[in-house]
């Protein structure tokens, strides 16, 4: 998922954010690209974190739910969200939030589920919603977690990348 980041991307991210980190299962795949990069990583599950703490990725962990600001010192120039878009009920208070802690030119990774984003009209939602954004990426359909029994072929996703400009 990050290859498309690191393709798209003539610069390496010095600071990351991965919100909705979870256990780290995002921040594993973000740490093999970015070895050098200051990851912090927030999630609304405070289990998931202290799962999460444990794989030493991440600079600083925050608990806090997506929709709500928090107050960082510092701008970051990737921000990760996988998996999770399916929990945003105020796309428009999420994408506030991004933009605030993006730096300018800084880029929002996320994934979201094809069923979804029909029902949701999320491109719409994309094009409309909030526009300090450029749209720079959105995958075909492609399969959530391919290597898991469950998910295999039913569950399938949406990638998108967008720019703050
Ligand atoms: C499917 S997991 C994905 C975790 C991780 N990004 C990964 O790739 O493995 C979804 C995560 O979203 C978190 N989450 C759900 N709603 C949230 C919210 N409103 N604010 C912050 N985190 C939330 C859950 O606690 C969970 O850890």
């Amino acid at each position: 998922m990050f290859v498309l980041v690191k393709k798209k991307i003539n610069f390496k991210p010095k600071k990351i954010l991965d919100l909705a980190c979870g256990t780290g299962l995002s921040g594993e795949e973000l740490i093999k690209i970015y070895k050098k990069s200051y990851i912090c990583g927030s999630d609304i599950s405070s289990k998931s974190l202290l799962i999460a703490e444990k794989k030493k990725i991440y600079k600083d962990l925050k608990k806090y739910n997506f929709e709500n600001r928090y107050n960082y010192r510092i701008k970051f120039d990737l921000i990760t969200m996988i998996g999770a878009m399916t929990y945003c009920k105020n796309f428009n208070k999420l994408f506030e939030n991004i933009d605030f802690y993006l730096n300018q030119k800084g880029y929002f990774i996320f994934s979201h589920r094809v069923d979804l984003w029909e029902k949701q009209d999320f491109y719409n939602i994309l094009e409309n919603l909030y526009n300090n954004f450029k749209i720079s990426h959105i995958s075909r359909p492609c399969s959530y977690l391919p290597k898991n029994t469950n998910f295999k072929n039913k569950i399938k996703i949406r990638i998108v990348l967008l720019q703050k400009c």
